[in-house]
């Protein structure tokens, strides 16, 4: 079989652009009338929620309103709200918020439909049926949560963040409105953006596979035909103007265009998967305790440096670097935007340590479903070399 086709599972609706958060009522509207609205605890403080929420009471929806969205998702704090949820029986979840809330409303709906506990989800493929339909609004500008079958947990039993994706889990429609996103803090509109580059890069890179058409589908396919120019766009989108955002928080435009990079290299990574970047940072995440998107762009210009001499790299590498343009090679402008955007460019300078990485290797390593879509063998060996180069700023 050819390698390199794929499967596209995409929300029914996607909205994007100023003002489109009007259409809220009518979308939500489709799927019924009772509304669970699980909104970002920072939205309960702005004119949003009247405008939202409000917007949706008035035109006839029956809202309860579930704004207990706790950092990092802890799995016991959603297990309870699935319960609440449960006895609500909603027709609809409607999500507001960044990429932890989207991910809490994914899981609550998943909780709604099929009950709990989520740790019987962990993994791939494990959600058995439809969940609750979700309608997704992003208020940050990078995790494409509103577009992609995953959401991500902590579990204190467990040293990393655990997943659960399955096509079930694919939000029924996103509403993408940049407005959410003007307030949206310096450093997390750095670290959410710079996350979305990864997304497009890791995904354009992604392994190709010979998928199994007459069998169950992994949940993300690796390289796929019919993505490859979306993460391309993701990456026009955001390479010049993550920059602008994070400099002039007020810029509409730059606004604009970081919110529509981000939701393409959600819809890129959604389909693909992501690779090493992921893998590397999930340890060094939960070790350092440093956010999501610090560990991905922190690690984004060794991780290209290690997969450039793979089969047909150069050029995917090369076309890339021509998408977001300007001077230099893709690993290059990387390194310039994270200087920019004040993305450290080494691990010592996030804490760690020379006798950390073996660890961090392994639990990289363990990581089957991220490392099976790089583009390279990645043996602890090169996973070990990529992070010595990380901890002292060792470019090739
Ligand atoms: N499901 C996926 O596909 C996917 C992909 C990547 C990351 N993630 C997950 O997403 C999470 C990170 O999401 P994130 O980067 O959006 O951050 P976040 O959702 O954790 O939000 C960060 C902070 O910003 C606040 N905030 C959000 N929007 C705001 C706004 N418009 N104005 C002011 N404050 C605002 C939040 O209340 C929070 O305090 C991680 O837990 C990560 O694991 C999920
Ligand atoms: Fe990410």
């Amino acid at each position: 079989m050819m390698p390199g086709i794929g499967t596209l599972r995409l929300p029914a609706r996607i909205h994007v652009g100023y003002g489109t958060r009007a259409q809220l009522p009518a979308v939500a509207a489709v799927h019924g009338r009772r509304v669970l609205a699980v909104v970002d605890p920072f939205l309960t403080r702005t004119p949003f929620f009247d405008d939202l929420v409000g917007g949706m009471t008035a035109a006839g929806l029956e809202v309860k309103v579930h704004s207990d969205v706790t950092p990092e998702l802890p799995v016991g704090t959603l297990d309870a709200a699935g319960e609440i949820a449960r006895d609500f029986g909603p027709d609809v979840i409607v999500a507001i918020g960044g990429g932890s809330a989207l991910d809490a409303a994914k899981l609550i709906a998943l909780l709604a439909a099929h009950g709990g506990p989520l740790s019987a989800y962990y993994g791939e493929n494990l959600v058995p049926g439809p969940v609750v339909p979700i309608v997704a609004l992003p208020t940050t500008a990078g995790t494409g949560s509103e577009v992609t079958p995953v959401a991500v947990v902590s579990d204190p039993g467990r040293e990393l963040k655990v997943g659960i994706s399955s096509p079930f889990l694919v939000p029924a429609a996103a509403i993408v409105d940049p407005e959410l996103t003007l307030d949206v803090p310096a450093t997390v509109t750095a670290y959410s953006g710079i996350d979305a580059l990864v997304h497009a890069v890791e995904s354009y890179t992604a392994r190709a596979f010979d998928l199994d058409f007459g069998g169950t589908l992994p949940v993300f396919t690796g390289r796929n035909a019919l993505i490859a120019p979306i993460a391309l766009r993701a990456a026009a989108h955001l390479g010049p103007w993550l920059p602008v955002a994070v400099a002039t928080p007020g810029d509409r435009e730059a606004r604009h265009e970081v919110a529509v990079g981000a939701l393409l290299g959600g819809i890129a990574f959604g389909s693909t998967g992501t690779h090493l970047c992921h893998a590397l940072q999930y340890p060094i995440g939960a070790l350092t305790k440093t956010p999501h998107g610090l560990g991905t762009g922190l690690m984004l210009p060794y991780v290209i440096d290690a997969i450039g001499d793979a089969p047909g790299m150069a050029a995917r590498l090369a076309e890339l670097g021509a998408a977001i343009g300007g001077p230099g090679s893709l690993r290059d402008r990387v390194v310039e935007i994270n200087r920019q955007i004040g993305v450290p460019a080494t691990l010592a300078e996030i804490g760690v340590t020379r006798d950390m990485l073996p660890h961090i290797a392994e639990l990289a390593t363990a990581s089957k479903r991220l490392i099976a879509i790089a583009p390279i063998d990645p043996a602890p060996d090169v996973l070990l070399d990529i992070l010595h180069r990380a901890l002292e700023g060792v470019l090739t």
